[in-house]
C-alpha cells in the first residue's frame, strides 16, 4: 500500500480509542480469550509510537472499565499482569519515544503491584514533551464527573465562578477535548469512555477487531476525519 500524505491531512490534537474485540479475534481463529488479549497487547505499542508520530499530541486509551472487573476472574488477572508488563518492562519504549503516560481511573479495586508499576512509570516519564499517552484503567465516565464533582465541592470554590471551560481542569486528567474517537470492532457505542472530553468528538467505528488495526487502518481513520465538517453547533463555512 502506498504511503499516506500526511501533509494533505487534518491532525487530531487528542485521539481516543475503545480496545475491542479482542476476545472475537482469538474465538474467530480457535484461540482463548486470554491469546485475544496477547495479540492486542502486542499491537498497542507499535500503534501507538504512529500515532504520536504522525502529531497526534494526546492518544487516550480505553484498556480496562470499571465494569471490566466482572469478567471470569482467569482474565481480570490475565489483563492485570499484562498492564503489570507493560509498564514495567517498557520504560524503554516510552523513554525513547519522548512519551508522557498518565492514567485516567479510580485506584480501587487494582491489585498494589499494578498501582506501583503504574505510578513508577508515570513518575519516570513526567518530563517528556513527545506525546501523551492516556491509559483509561479501571476508568468509568460517570464515575470520572462525580469525582470531579466532589473534588469541586470539596475546594471550597464559589461555584458560582466555575465557567463550563473550567470543569476539565478537575477530572482524572487536565486535557484537551477528543477530537476523534475510534471504536474497533464494530460496536457502536460509547462505552461510558471520557464523556465529558468526547461531546464535540468525531466518532469513527472500524469494523476491524483491535488485534488486526494496524497503521494502514489508523490512516484510513485520518482520512475520514480529515473529511468531517466540524461545526462545533455552529453554522457552516463552506
Ligand atoms: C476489549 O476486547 C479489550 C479489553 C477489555 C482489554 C484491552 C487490553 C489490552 C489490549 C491489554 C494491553 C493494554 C495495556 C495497557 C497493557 P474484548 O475482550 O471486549 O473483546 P470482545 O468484545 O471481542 O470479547
Amino acid at each position: 500500500m502506498n504511503e499516506v500524505d500526511y501533509s494533505q491531512l487534518k491532525i487530531p490534537t487528542h485521539v481516543g480509542i475503545i480496545v475491542d474485540g479482542n476476545g472475537r479475534w482469538a474465538k474467530e481463529r480457535g484461540l482463548t480469550r486470554l491469546q485475544g488479549h496477547d495479540a492486542g497487547f502486542e499491537n498497542l505499542k507499535q500503534l501507538a509510537q504512529y500515532i504520536l508520530k504522525r502529531g497526534v499530541k494526546v492518544l487516550s486509551l480505553y484498556v480496562f472499565s470499571t465494569e471490566n472487573f466482572k469478567r471470569a476472574e482467569e482474565e481480570v488477572n490475565h489483563l492485570m499482569d499484562l498492564f503489570v508488563i507493560m509498564y514495567k518492562k517498557n520504560l524503554h519504549f516510552f523513554m525513547e519515544n519522548n512519551i508522557k503516560v498518565v492514567f485516567s481511573g479510580r485506584n480501587e479495586p487494582l491489585p498494589p503491584r499494578v498501582i506501583k508499576a503504574r505510578d513508577e512509570l508515570v513518575e519516570a516519564t513526567k518530563d517528556n514533551a513527545g506525546g501523551i499517552v492516556n491509559f483509561c484503567m479501571n476508568y468509568g465516565g460517570r464515575a470520572e464527573i462525580m469525582d470531579a464533582v466532589k473534588k469541586i465541592a470539596k475546594s471550597g470554590i464559589d461555584v458560582d465562578t466555575l465557567a463550563d471551560e473550567d470543569f476539565r481542569h478537575y477530572l482524572y486528567q487536565d486535557l484537551p477535548d477528543i477530537d476523534l474517537m475510534i471504536r474497533t470492532s464494530g460496536e457502536l457505542r460509547l462505552s461510558n469512555f471520557l464523556l465529558w472530553l468526547n461531546s464535540y468528538a468525531e466518532f469513527y467505528f472500524p469494523k476491524t477487531k483491535f488485534p488486526d488495526f494496524h497503521e494502514a487502518d489508523f490512516d484510513q481513520a485520518i482520512i475520514e476525519y480529515t473529511s468531517r465538517d466540524r461545526r462545533f453547533g455552529g453554522i457552516k463555512n463552506n
